[in-house]
């Protein structure tokens, strides 16, 4: 069933920025869902903040939070929380703190074979190894190319655990004009994911359902 985004608000969304290229996938992410004002808890690697830097010439100040929502110019009160990865007291490493589910995004292949495994190295680990065991819905987008063996079986692993494993693969079916675009085309399929009636991207042949159908085409029939 599809979620309006007021129903979505409910519960809290467990978002994991990894250390795969294409962080910005992440921010995109964020910045939709507290857009719609859907609470967020966000776990970022170190990595991460790694390849923001080297990607968009991003540099982050402490605290984290405040200098996103700044950046994402979201108003001060936007319903965002951050984690730090050692904080294993931390809501979202417990099941019995509810949430809507979690977005690795980008998932790098070594987050990918730490949840694949149950290892929690870090509360991103732990936090999806909680997705998983409480059935709740875990996604992975991961980054890498070529995928080696290992992670093939690896995105098996977690697929046979219940999670949804996808590529960071933009389509080009939308006709993308620029990079935003195709960064929303991945953006708007994780949110389908977890029912966010969104439109990030012209989805295939959904002109025919909203069009009105011409006169010449009526009368013809
Ligand atoms: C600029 C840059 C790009 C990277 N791209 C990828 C990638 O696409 N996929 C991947 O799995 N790792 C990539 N890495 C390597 C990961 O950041 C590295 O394996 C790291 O240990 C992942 O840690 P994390 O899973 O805790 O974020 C990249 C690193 C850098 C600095």
């Amino acid at each position: 069933m599809i979620k309006s985004d007021e129903q979505s608000k409910v519960l809290p969304f467990v978002l994991a920025i990894t250390g795969a290229s294409g962080a910005v996938y992440g921010l995109r992410l964020l910045q939709y869902l507290l857009e719609v004002e859907q609470p967020v808890e966000l776990l970022v690697s170190k990595a991460a903040l790694q390849v923001l830097k080297e990607e968009n010439d991003l540099v982050f100040n402490e605290p984290l939070e405040k200098s996103l929502i700044e950046y994402l110019k979201l108003p001060s009160d936007a319903p965002l929380r951050y984690h730090s990865l050692t904080d294993y007291g931390a809501s979202v490493a417990s099941g019995s703190y509810r949430t809507m589910g979690m977005a690795i995004v980008p998932c790098s292949i070594g987050t990918l074979g730490a949840v694949a495994h149950g290892l929690t190295e870090n509360l991103i680990h732990r936090a999806a190894a909680v997705c998983l065991k409480e059935r709740r819905n875990l996604m992975l987008v991961v980054r890498e190319m070529p995928f080696g063996h290992i992670q093939l079986k690896n995105m098996v692993a977690v697929s046979e655990a219940g999670g949804i494993v996808a590529a960071a693969s933009p389509g080009f079916y939308h006709r993308p004009q620029s990079i935003t675009d195709q960064v929303d085309f991945v953006v708007g399929r994780v949110l389908d994911q977890f029912g966010f009636d969104n439109h990030l991207f012209k989805r295939w042949r959904e002109e025919s359902h909203e069009l009105p159908i011409p006169v010449q085409s009526k009368q013809s029939k």
